[in-house]
């Protein structure tokens, strides 16, 4: 991956940050952010290594562990909890055979728990990469995990 050619492509502005590091981690292999590589950013946007990781620590969209190719972020607040978001959670470990902050074997999913992700009128709540998903029930979690196994499959086929 080519930081350099990133950071000129944004601009080598301290208000281009996020979009240069949200790019950086949707080109990982790991789905994260590498240390070699907020060194290297570090470098040549001359911003203190500290300040890129404490920036990357703030906002739950990044990560600095390696992390499943899709990311199912489940709410967690309250009015989820209450509308049954540990049914939805028992039902995504039942399938997937991973817990909270855990990724399948196969690198396809990671679970996280999320706070309120705005659509608490909908709950229970989750969002996986970047499609938002309500209503939740059982079923429609497991419906909704197979139909995103389902596209990467046919994605790869394509290939
Ligand atoms: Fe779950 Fe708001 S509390 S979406």
């Amino acid at each position: 991956m080519d930081i350099q050619k990133l950071v000129e492509q944004h601009g080598n502005s301290r208000v281009n940050l996020l979009s240069i590091l949200h790019d950086l981690q949707n080109q990982s292999e790991d789905n994260c952010l590498y240390m070699q590589s907020i060194e290297e950013l570090s470098e040549i946007m001359d911003i203190p290594v500290a300040e890129i990781v404490s920036t990357a620590s703030f906002y739950t969209m990044f990560s600095l562990k390696p992390r499943g190719r899709h990311l199912i972020r489940l709410c967690i607040s309250p009015p989820c909890y209450v509308m049954g978001e540990e049914n939805i959670l028992e039902a995504i470990q039942e399938k997937l055979g991973i817990g909270l902050g855990e990724t399948t074997e196969d690198k396809m999913f990671t679970l996280e728990g999320s706070s309120c992700l705005g659509a608490c009128g909908v709950a229970p709540v989750c969002s996986i990469d970047d499609e938002f998903y309500g209503n939740l029930t059982r079923e429609k979690i497991h419906r909704i995990l197979d139909q995103v196994a389902a596209e990467e499959g046919a994605v790869s086929e394509r290939n």
